[in-house]
């Protein structure tokens, strides 16, 4: 079994079964995580660059990480430090970027589609790393893969997700994600931050927090993304938490065994409230480690891909 690309430009296109295998591999490798030395020699002379035009803490130091680990030599470099702020377009700094030889470039940009666009145009492997409000695959992936480490398994599972989908890249490849591996997908929040045609999602759709989060074996919540909203899309922030911030109270109508999520970062007292980022059922920090590993197993996997294409071509 093998991924049928090398890139990963989302979950959109990926099968049941390569997913599976992604969350298998990190299963494998989060091993490595435990040792003393945390390092494999699988990428040794391989060169990753990491290009984050978007502000990142947690995507961006978990694949250096992740790449670390596997021995790559990493490079990393933001929209302020580059030439960017000169107004070099995206396709010359790719091209600036391929005469360096990098064997993957990670990607995060405000603009839907920017991985795919370097993807039609490079020699390297890309990985989305979040593009706009379309995809982040690797956060579905990690989440994915917290969710099966506490269920056991995906299919089946009751996985609310509460806050402002509109704007969410994690709330789509999340969903994709889901259905394909057989969950149910409540998809909740005010109906000015649901898209339009949420019906094509496929998923239930509540639009008061009770009635997503009762009997839910998760429930995710979203951060309200606004650096991305350009209107008055609720009357206050105070108003929002009222309606939709996962309380104590809330979480107490889950199932007795609920996980709590949020791919963060998080607006305390908004989405959800401290004690519940902070309480029992909260897995947040876990996702964040859960990442490296997850982004490993990707890494590992497209190198096969890569090695594959270059002895055919
Ligand atoms: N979840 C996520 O993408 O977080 P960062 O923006 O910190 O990378």
């Amino acid at each position: 079994m093998r991924l049928s690309s090398r890139h990963l430009l989302g979950i959109d296109g990926l099968s049941r079964e390569e997913i599976a295998l992604i969350l298998d591999t990190a299963e494998s490798l989060a091993e490595v995580g435990t040792r003393d030395i945390k390092k494999v020699p699988t990428l040794r002379g391989k060169t990753v660059v990491n290009f984050f035009v978007e502000p990142s803490t947690r995507t961006r130091s978990s694949f250096e990480l992740a790449e670390k680990r596997l021995s790559a030599d990493t490079i990393n470099f933001s929209a302020s430090t580059s030439s960017f702020t000169k107004g070099e377009t995206l396709i010359d700094t790719l091209r600036t970027l391929e005469a360096m030889a990098p064997h993957f470039v990670v990607i995060r940009h405000s603009q839907p589609g920017s991985p795919h666009f370097l993807a039609r145009h490079s020699a390297s492997s890309i990985i989305n790393a979040g593009d706009g409000a379309h995809e982040h695959p690797t956060q579905a992936l990690l989440d994915a893969y917290t969710i099966r480490k506490h269920k056991g398994r995906l299919e089946g599972l009751r996985v609310a997700i509460v806050g402002d989908i509109l704007h969410s890249r994690v709330a789509r490849s999340n969903i994709m994600l889901l259905k394909t591996m057989g969950a149910e997908v409540v998809l909740c929040g005010p109906p000015t931050l649901l898209p339009h045609s949420i019906e094509l999602f496929g998923c239930e759709v509540a639009y008061r927090a009770e009635q997503a989060i009762e009997g839910a074996d998760v429930v995710m919540a979203l951060r309200i993304q606004r650096e991305r909203m350009t209107a008055g899309y609720f009357p206050s922030l105070r108003e929002y938490a009222q309606l939709y911030a996962l309380t104590p109270e809330r979480v107490r109508t889950a199932a007795s065994d609920v996980i709590v999520m949020h791919p963060g970062p998080m607006n305390r007292g908004v989405e959800i409230s401290g004690p519940v980022a902070d309480g029992t059922e909260s897995v947040i920090l876990e996702q964040v480690t859960n990442g490296i590993a997850v982004r490993m197993a990707v890494l590992y996997l497209l190198a096969g891909e890569a090695g594959r294409e270059e002895t055919t071509a």
